[in-house]
């Protein structure tokens, strides 16, 4: 049985969909960024502030090769998971990746005056989410499923996914 792995922007509600997911489709759900939490026992910012990115990125190397050994769970990436090549081809050879996508507009209102996200800490954060937004769209345009979230609540989103993955006979 196929993983379900969820890509896409940072605030696209990966983490919130993903739980949800798990629980309409009862699969076991896990979260990169929480499990480096836990694995590290620091949180995201801080591996970013105290350690560096590239650690960061590192431990979610380590981390992708682990769950892309797994099978049936609903995995949450984060932002920056698929751009690397190796998490990308892992993560797909064992798994349907969906992606939820939003405007760079929706993304900032969602994620403005937050703390937990090391890219979007300084200097003009709109700015900054065009820039990666341009950067990494090619990226989360090879996922097989795609939905938008601008304007759906997030069990909306829940049910676009369940239903695609039904008709495409991925989920029973
Ligand atoms: C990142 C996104 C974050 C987290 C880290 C880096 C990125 O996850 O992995 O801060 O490169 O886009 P979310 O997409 O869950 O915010």
């Amino acid at each position: 049985m196929k993983n379900i792995v969820l890509i896409g922007f940072m605030g696209t509600g990966k983490t919130v969909v993903g739980r949800r997911l798990a629980l309409r489709l009862k699969r076991e759900f896990v979260d990169t960024d929480a499990e480096i939490e836990t694995l590290t026992g620091k949180t995201v910012a801080q591996i970013f502030a105290r350690d560096g990115a590239l650690r960061f990125r590192s431990e979610e190397e380590l981390l992708v090769k682990k769950l892309a050994g797994l099978e049936g769970l609903v995995i949450a990436t984060g932002g920056g998971t698929v751009l690397n090549p190796e998490n990308f081809r892992l993560l797909k050879e064992n798994g349907i990746l969906v992606a939820l996508s939003a405007s760079p507009e929706v993304i900032y209102d969602r994620v403005k005056g937050k703390q937990s996200r090391p890219l979007l800490l300084n200097g003009d954060i709109k700015a900054k989410i065009k820039e990666l937004y341009q950067e990494r769209q090619n990226a989360y345009k090879t996922a097989e499923i795609t939905i938008d979230t601008d304007t759906c609540g997030i069990d909306e989103v829940v049910e676009q996914i369940t239903s695609i993955l039904l008709e495409r006979n991925y989920v029973k």
